[in-house]
């Protein structure tokens, strides 16, 4: 077997590279470690940036988030018992994000590239990589029980967090940096309208919580939980008494209850891994680093990636020059660095912290709340951060 480029993963970078090349007329397979149902029921963030939206359209895959995706011109943040609006469009110049499922993105990736004949491969095991700092790299795994091999000119590893792309590369060429942060978060969704039109991030004391939604009659909650919780010690009674102590305010409706069909507990890291390039291995998304979702950065990041990595092979390919190849690294780690920042910047300034110093960090925290809403040129930075930078 043989293409141009192998692409391990079918998350967002993954099928997005692999939409990105066809586009350009390079051949690619897409190799998956499971099965299509559990790609696509994997329940994740939802926010889009109006570049990951654009992009989604230029791929022609964007029919579905147009019909179905909800346009948010702001999001509110609560804290003393007051809910202030971010304007974001306002203040961005008429920027906007979109709220859609990162799994509806992957189901829409994954049809559009099954009905173009081209192919993904689900539930493949034990898969290696080979000759990386070779010009013939390859791809070995087993397949329905069969061992095959994948020659290809170039590897990107979009097999996220945990995949075996980055374990790959000798760790004597890798700086990492990481964070964890000493919390998680509970999300549930919910078969109950929002309370409110836009998202809702709240700072309290109990811990923070967030109401965001898929649809008009589905609600995406989350609250703040500690790091070693287990799911079955949470009962729907305890959620939702949890979500309405955070969220209620007293001259403000309530948010409303309704069946849990999904519920799961999300961990906390910051991690960026660099370069982002072994020979002829491209690492991109969760690969090469994660974000808490506070900033909701995560699929957007991803996405980012591979329109820079996308670009850089058809300029290899078509003009013969790897120049943009070479930057690839560094091009992508401006943004990651300042998306890193934002979650990060996001993350400190809403939670609860087990070690609170005497109560200093909560009156830091408020007073960085106040401020971004009350100081225009702070309510900006925090507008422009969320919709996405154009520039870095
Ligand atoms: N072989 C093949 N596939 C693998 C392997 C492997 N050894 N290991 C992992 N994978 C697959 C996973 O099953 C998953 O489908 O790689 C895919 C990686 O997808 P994501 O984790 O969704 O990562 P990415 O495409 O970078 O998207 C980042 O996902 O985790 C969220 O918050 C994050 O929103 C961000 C987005
Ligand atoms: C979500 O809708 O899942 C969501 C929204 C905003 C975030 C994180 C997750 O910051």
């Amino acid at each position: 077997m043989r293409t141009q480029v192998a692409i391990i993963g079918a998350g967002p970078a993954g099928l997005t590279l692999a939409h990105l090349l066809r586009q350009h007329g390079i051949a690619s397979v897409v190799l998956e470690h499971r099965d299509r149902a559990y790609v696509e029921g994997r329940v994740r963030a939802g926010v889009l940036e109006q570049g990951t939206v654009d992009l989604l359209n230029e791929l022609g895959v964007g029919a579905r988030m147009k019909r179905e995706g909800l346009i948010h011109h702001g999001f509110y943040l609560q804290f003393e018992g007051e809910c202030h609006r971010i304007n974001m469009h306002e203040l961005t110049g008429g920027r906007a994000i979109t709220v859609y499922g990162q799994q509806e993105v992957v189901k829409d990736l994954i049809a559009a590239r099954l009905a173009q004949g081209e192919p993904i491969r689900f539930e493949v095991r034990e898969l290696s990589l080979h000759g990386l700092d070779s010009d013939q790299p390859k791809v070995r795994f087993l397949h329905a029980g069969e061992p095959h091999e994948l020659l290809c000119d170039y590897i990107a590893g979009c097999d996220g967090y945990h995949g075996v792309s980055r374990a790959t590369i000798p760790t004597s060429l890798l700086n990492i940096y990481q964070k964890i942060y000493p919390f998680a978060w509970l999300g549930i969704l919910a078969h109950a309208a929002p309370s409110s039109d836009e998202l809702i991030y709240a700072y309290h004391e109990r811990g923070f919580a967030l109401q965001s939604m898929r649809s008009p009659s589905v609600s995406r909650l989350y609250v703040q939980c500690p790091l070693d919780d287990r799911i079955e010690e949470w009962s729907d009674d305890r959620i939702w008494s949890e979500l309405h102590a955070r969220l209620d305010l007293n001259d403000g409706p309530p948010i409303n209850d309704g069946p849990i069909f999904e519920r799961g507990i999300t961990a906390f890291r910051s991690f960026v891994v660099e370069p982002m390039q072994f020979g002829r291995l491209f690492l991109a998304g969760d690969a090469a680093h994660t974000v808490p979702p506070t900033g909701a950065k995560g699929m957007n990041l991803a996405i980012a990636d591979v329109r820079v990595l996308g670009a850089a092979l058809a300029a290899r390919y078509h003009e013969g020059r790897d120049d943009q190849l070479r930057a690839y690294s560094a091009t992508c780690l401006r943004r990651i660095w300042r998306a890193e920042h934002f979650s990060w910047y996001m993350t400190s300034m809403l939670h609860r912290f087990p070690d609170n110093d005497s109560g200093f960090q909560n009156q830091m925290q408020l007073s960085q709340l106040r401020y971004s809403v009350t100081s225009r040129a702070a309510a900006t930075s925090l507008a422009e951060n969320y919709v996405g930078l154009s520039q870095v």
